[in-house]
């Protein structure tokens, strides 16, 4: 939900150690223990040229050398952890593997090549080949491998060790480098931005730092034809997963049932990973945005909101539909439904280049939904529900459930983004969020997830039929 402290993804990692010190001093420590087993998520990767073309996008946009991490494999202190790239190095690279390093330099040709120096304009950097540790985790690529050229798409890859040392030249020949500076708008920014920087002001004192993540995140708001075709997989799973929930539901199911089985759709069809943490709220627990507990035993006359998205070659679906533990809406939840799914087709109406999802402005699509929740339906005491959508309208969708992006930036072809309006009223223990996600076209937009049913109606018929089949002992 954009607007809100997004609680998705890094932001619930436990950092501990990573980055290029603690990297170079683990190199030279002897491991008396085998080392923790780091799977590695199962992942489709674009064409190399796509990765290659965003990477010589990006060289351009700069004046300096661009310097950037990949993630060490040791970030998290659990032996469930599974390791996934950091996505703007995934995104340039496709790489997906640890301890890896990247310099890009202002193309050769470009007016912003101030330079004489004479060397290449990227390289990529890998760990040695380590046949002891890949006993233990299996093969990983390296600078030696006969095919590295062809398997990464970059003509010059190089250990690992020697990258301090190009740093330190390039310094000699550019005043400034750049790199992603520590994001201070959560929790005082990733470990693993600071230690980058942390490494590269010991390798480069005299350098003046200066952020790219801006460049990158230009880059990465328009979606390659690959990475909507794998969102499309993601959305794909979900729905499958949605609709398996719709029919499964019925009160005496826990919460964590649902989520398990929705869980089970999504890596039986090939999702490597949850988009987020599964939200499954019944009751009480349908007004917590971000909900996942998954401890209430599902009752006769709750409400259900279920944000469930599944993972797929990095790219995540982030999908909510809200229904009746016994397969009818009361009255009541069914008014505020529609309401919501009302304001969810006034957005959707407007939606099209130029609109935004900034809170306020003539463009506003949020402002839309708003303006229709807050016009229809009442509080128990008489007031209007505006203050009841609590968050925002929605966000970009990519690498990460939340991806980078301005929501009052006007809106592109090309962007994936979420549609979420939604209603919480704890007093009444009544939640509705229903979620979309939309690729932004020429015209106007493509609904992605349309294939799963929004309407009350429809989502009742479908439960009623499936209760039908449903064996007598567990007919409530
Ligand atoms: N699933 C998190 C969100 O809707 O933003
Ligand atoms: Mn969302
Ligand atoms: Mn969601």
């Amino acid at each position: 939900m954009s607007g809100l402290v997004n609680t998705c993804a890094h932001s619930s990692r436990l950092f501990l150690r990573s980055g290029w010190g603690a990297l170079l001093l683990l190199a030279l420590a002897s491991l008396p223990f085998a080392p923790p087993a780091t799977a590695q998520q199962r992942r489709e990767r674009e064409p190399n040229s796509v990765y290659a073309h965003r990477r010589a996008k990006l060289a351009a946009t700069a004046e300096a050398p661009i310097i950037l991490a990949g993630l060490a494999g040791r970030e998290e202190d659990s032996q469930a952890y599974v390791f996934a790239q950091e996505e703007n190095f995934y995104y340039l690279t496709g790489h997906n593997e640890e301890e890896a390093g990247l310099i890009l330099l202002p193309p050769a040709d470009s007016k912003a090549k101030k330079d004489d120096f004479q060397g290449p304009r990227e390289i990529f950097f890998l760990p040695a080949k380590n046949p002891a540790k890949e006993k233990w985790n299996g093969v990983r690529l390296s600078p030696t491998d006969p095919d590295i050229q062809a398997r990464t798409g970059f003509t010059d890859v190089r250990p690992f060790s020697e990258m301090r040392a190009m740093i330190e030249k390039l310094a000699r020949f550019y005043p400034a480098l750049y790199t992603i500076l520590p994001y201070e708008k959560e929790l005082g920014g990733y470990p693993h931005e600071r230690e980058t920087v942390d490494w590269l002001k010991m390798a480069a004192p005299q350098a003046n730092l200066k952020d790219v993540r801006g460049n990158i995140t230009d880059l990465r708001l328009i979606k390659s034809p690959t990475e909507i075709a794998f969102l499309q997989e993601a959305i794909d799973l979900s729905l499958e997963a949605h609709f398996v929930a719709f029919k499964m539901m019925r009160p005496g199911l826990w919460e964590y049932q649902v989520a398990a089985k929705m869980v089970e759709v999504h890596a039986m069809g090939g999702s490597e990973a949850e988009a987020y943490a599964p939200i499954v709220g019944a009751g009480p627990n349908s007004t917590a945005l971000h909900y996942d507990k998954l401890s209430r035993k599902i009752e006769d006359g709750d409400i259900v909101v279920m944000d469930v998205g599944a993972q797929y070659s990095g790219y995540a679906a982030d999908i909510t539909r809200t229904i009746p533990a016994n397969g009818k809406f009361t009255p009541r939840q069914r008014e505020i439904y529609d309401i919501v799914l009302a304001a969810q087709n006034a957005a959707l109406a407007a939606l099209k280049p130029g609109a935004d999802m900034c809170r306020k402005g003539k463009q506003s699509l949020y402002k839309i939904s708003y303006d229709y929740i807050n016009s229809h339906g009442k509080d128990q005491h008489g007031k209007p529900l505006g203050q009841y959508f609590i968050h925002g309208l929605g966000h970009n969708i990519g690498l990460d459930v939340h991806d980078p992006g301005d929501s009052c930036k006007p809106l592109m072809p090309g962007q994936v983004v979420t549609v979420e309006p939604g209603i919480y009223i704890p007093e009444e223990n009544l939640g509705v969020r229903i979620e979309d996600d939309v690729l932004v076209t020429e015209s106007g937009y493509e609904l992605l997830s349309s294939k799963l049913p929004r309407t009350a109606q429809e989502i009742e018929k479908i439960m009623a039929e499936a209760a039908k089949q449903r064996p007598t002992e567990v007919k409530q």
